[in-house]
């Protein structure tokens, strides 16, 4: 997979989790990058109680980063803010901090500031602009002076939103268009076709934090997790902060109802309440619960591995509908991830395997799934080259079905089982690589070995091995993949 978000950050998959203040752990953030994302350290994560002063502020963030680095070897960031927004030094001190201990990446939030972000890249950090009410002249200028990424955040997101109305989508295309570096889409971003939509308007990844919050790893209390996870969409409150410049959208609760009536008499500053006694604590009366305007589509609290890998999939798939582009672009994959392959993909495999062209539609092909523990020991005694796929597809034809031929004197007792099983086998390797599942095409085994190790029935003949998986971080094409001979080699015209 080629992805600038990826190769930038040195991360796997371009899911990124957005800073959340007191509900982000190291727990959280190292389960995120360890899922292959990049996780980020918001204020107060890991804190337990509310600290005043910066140097003590300070010295707590210092133990959280040193917790994460024992938790994860995988690239991490934290989140600050440029001076405007830091009356007090509070980021300033934290970017410092930082320095110290070797957190290269920036995941900054407020108004563009050029000349700071030209002094972090000095300073040798990546930074992850992300202006809290987006703008294209903001996206161009952070470009210009310097910034990796760009985060286009939409007003469907949770926490304290831009009180410009644009949407994701809108934002997301807008700034894509406007910049050449990669940007990410945050806002909403709850499943995969969500993910997708981000994708197709121009994101190279995603910032993600309600989902996040709804993990197994987020600290947020569990009472905060099952007051989103009950609340219905129409009931989500949305009011205005911070003199107009931001929104909060938040469940039904005291500071969303004051809130909403102190906007109507005018009033653009009422309190939004405590992060810690709310959101950390759970009680929903102390502060906001904010959310995405898609909250209600997330129905499960799960694990971050899972979220990353279901946010991930529209980018790690073959960014192509061109059949030339995916016959190109593929190749024998040799390093997988253990990763399973989701049951809807596997299903669609299939699907390409079973309506393929065989000979007189005898329809002789049948396919062992092989993905259990037990399927996966006995593939090891069959074949070296497995390669740990996490699923492999023994390909066979049935003799008693297959279609047999005895008038080629080359081929005296002919039957079509090789050719249908490849036909068959062929279909499904590129179904998977248009799905973004990896594929290694596998003969080297012994039918009759085979047979015997999975107890095949004796009309079952064994034709290849089709692996199946996401690649790992050491997945590449091998030097065959680009030695293939000129045309004039294979065509003869008659
Ligand atoms: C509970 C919560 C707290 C947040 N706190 C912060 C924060 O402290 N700093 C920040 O830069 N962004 C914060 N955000 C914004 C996220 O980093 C991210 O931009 C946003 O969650 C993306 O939208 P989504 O929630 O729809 O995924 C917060 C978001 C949520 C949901």
């Amino acid at each position: 997979m080629k992805n600038r978000v990826c190769d930038i950050l040195n991360i796997q998959y371009p899911v990124i989790q957005g800073p959340m203040a007191w509900i982000t752990s190291s727990d959280l953030v190292a389960a995120v990058s360890n899922a292959g994302g990049l996780g980020v350290l918001g204020t107060s994560a890991d804190f337990t109680e509310i600290v005043k002063g910066i140097p003590e502020n300070v010295e707590e963030m210092r133990k959280t980063i040193r917790r994460t680095k024992t938790l994860t070897d995988k690239p991490f960031g934290i989140n600050v803010f440029p001076a405007a927004g830091d009356p007090y030094g509070f980021s300033k001190a934290m970017i410092e901090l930082a320095k110290e201990e070797g957190v290269k990446i920036l995941v900054v939030a407020g108004g563009v500031s050029p000349d700071e972000i030209r002094q972090w890249k000095k300073d040798g950090f990546i930074v992850i602009m992300r202006e809290d009410n987006p703008t294209v002249r903001g996206a161009q200028l952070a470009e210009e002076a310097g910034a990796d990424i760009i985060v286009a955040t939409g007003c469907d997101e949770g926490g304290c939103m831009p009180h410009l109305s644009t949407g994701t989508t809108a934002i997301t295309a807008l700034l894509a268009d406007a910049v050449k570096i990669p940007v990410l889409a945050a806002g909403g971003i709850v499943n995969a076709k969500l993910a997708k939509a981000a994708q197709i308007v121009g994101a190279e990844g995603v910032f993600v934090g309600t989902r996040f919050t709804m993990s197994k790893e987020c600290r947020a209390a569990d009472a905060t997790k099952q007051d989103i996870l009950k609340t219905h969409p129409d009931d989500y409150i949305v009011f205005t902060q911070s003199g107009g410049h931001c929104k909060w959208r938040t469940t039904p609760h005291k500071h969303g109802k004051e809130g909403i009536e102190a906007n109507k008499r005018g009033d653009l500053n009422p309190p939004c309440g405590s992060f810690y006694y709310g959101m950390l604590k759970g009680d929903m009366d102390a502060g906001v619960n904010t959310i995405s305007n898609t909250a209600s589509l997330i129905k499960s609290i799960d694990s971050c591995e899972d979220i990353v890998k279901e946010l991930a999939a529209p980018f790690i798939q073959n960014n192509t509908t061109d059949f030339f582009e995916l016959v190109k672009s593929r190749y024998s994959e040799r390093f997988y991830a253990p990763t399973p392959i989701e049951q809807e993909k596997l299903d669609k495999i299939i699907e390409a395997g079973r309506i393929a062209p065989t000979a007189r539609n005898c329809q002789p092909q049948h396919f062992y799934i092989i993905r259990s523990q037990d399927g996966l020991a006995k593939l090891k005694t069959v074949t070296k080259y497995h390669y740990n796929a996490p699923a492999m597809i023994l390909v066979c034809y049935d003799i008693q079905k297959v279609w047999k031929f005895d008038m080629d004197r080359n081929y005296p007792n002919y039957n079509s089982g090789e050719q249908d099983g490849s036909i068959a086998a062929t279909s499904m390797m590129f179904a998977a690589e248009a799905l973004g599942v990896h594929t290694v095409w596998v003969r080297d085994f012994d039918s009759k070995t085979a047979a015997e190790t999975f107890g095949l029935p004796d009309n079952m003949m064994p034709v290849m091995l089709l692996g199946l998986g996401y690649p790992n971080e050491r997945a590449k094409p091998s030097a065959w993949h680009f030695q293939k001979n000129p045309v004039e080699d294979f065509v003869t015209e008659l």
